[in-house]
């Protein structure tokens, strides 16, 4: 086998994203794998490790310690955790820019950075505000660390992941009615949206990584399928043999709901069903990686998905 001669940092190692790209790496089998966690002690880090990936310890939140885990690496992938950064654009700024300024200071070479979409004013006026000018702070936290990268002077590409599959096991609560039946409400709507699994970041940043000159400056969608959350629902209930209805509820329902971020999160349901963001951002024509389907992902995780409806 050839020496490994770069070495790849990953940020969110033991979460979704990172891990996607983590797997994705690991098949490839090209780059040596520095995975980023605050715990090495942690479950999700010890089984990282057992896969042979260099665990190393850091917090978003401490730029000293980022500067120290970047050092001796080549390419770094940035994700940044706005729920964990305290659910604030603030926070997640942070967690940027101490990144990108760690990645210059260690002299790494090429960065791909999780972000997400700018909104176009005509929708962005039209959302209820969360206050200081913001109306979907997540998004607009991520556009500022990919403005303040653009202006960093590192070479990057951006990839802009859209809803993952795996929010039907993770986020998803599942309703059981009288019939026996279960139900999920959310206000995205039944019209068709941009999904991929985890893998489908995994693979787009492998490819980036692979030919960083290809993507430098760039902007990088990764979209699975176009896909309505009614035929989601029909599909998990084809691989759980349970039946899963959708039931949409209104903007102003949602946001009411007793969940962390509700008011931000109802934004972005309603931002989806404003805007085709699926046709302008996610042409299937520009996708660098595919991933699978929303069937093939609900056939490979029909026992998740099964345990969900208990
Ligand atoms: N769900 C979706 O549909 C969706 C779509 C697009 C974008 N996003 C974005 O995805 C981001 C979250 O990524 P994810 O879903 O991959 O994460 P995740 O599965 O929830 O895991 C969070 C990851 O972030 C790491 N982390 C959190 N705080 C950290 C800190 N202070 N320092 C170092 N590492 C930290 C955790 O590492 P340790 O716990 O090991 O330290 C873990 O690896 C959010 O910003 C969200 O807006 C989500």
């Amino acid at each position: 086998m050839a020496a490994l001669t770069k070495t790849v940092v990953v940020t969110g190692a033991t979460g979704a994203q990172g891990g996607g790209l983590v797997d994705a790496l690991l098949s490839a089998g090209s780059k040596k794998i520095r995975g980023i966690t605050r715990s090495c002690s942690s479950k999700k880090a010890k089984n990282l490790a057992a896969k042979g990936v260099e665990v190393v310890e850091a917090d978003l939140g401490n730029k000293a310690s980022l500067s120290k885990a970047f050092t001796g690496a080549d390419e770094l992938f940035l994700v940044t955790d706005f729920f964990a950064a305290g659910a604030s654009y603030e926070g997640e700024f942070q967690q940027g820019k101490n990144a990108v300024d760690a990645a210059k200071e260690a002299g790494i070479k090429f960065v791909v950075f999780s972000a997400l979409e700018g909104m176009p004013t005509d929708v962005k006026e039209k959302l209820p505000s969360l206050g200081g000018g913001l109306t979907v702070a997540h998004f607009e936290s991520k556009n500022a660390v990919s403005d303040y990268l653009a202006k960093s002077g590192l070479s990057y590409a951006l990839l802009r992941p859209c809803n993952f599959y795996e929010n039907m096991i993770n986020f998803t609560f599942y309703q059981k009615q009288d019939d026996g039946s279960y139900a999920f409400s959310d206000n995205m709507g039944t019209a068709p949206h941009a999904w991929h699994s985890v893998s489908t970041i995994g693979l787009t940043a492998a490819a980036i990584l692979e030919d960083p000159s290809k993507y430098k400056g760039k902007s990088v969608p990764a979209v699975g399928e176009h896909i309505g959350l009614p035929a989601m629902a029909q599909i998990v209930s084809d691989v759980t043999g349970k039946t899963v209805k959708y039931a949409p509820v209104s903007d102003e329902v949602f946001a009411s709901l007793p969940i962390p971020s509700a008011q931000n999160l109802a934004n972005m349901n309603s931002y989806y069903k404003q805007w085709s963001y699926y046709d302008d951002l996610r042409p299937m024509s520009e996708r660098v990686e595919t991933g699978p389907t929303f069937k093939e992902w609900a056939e490979a995780h029909s026992k998740a998905l099964k345990a969900k409806l208990e």
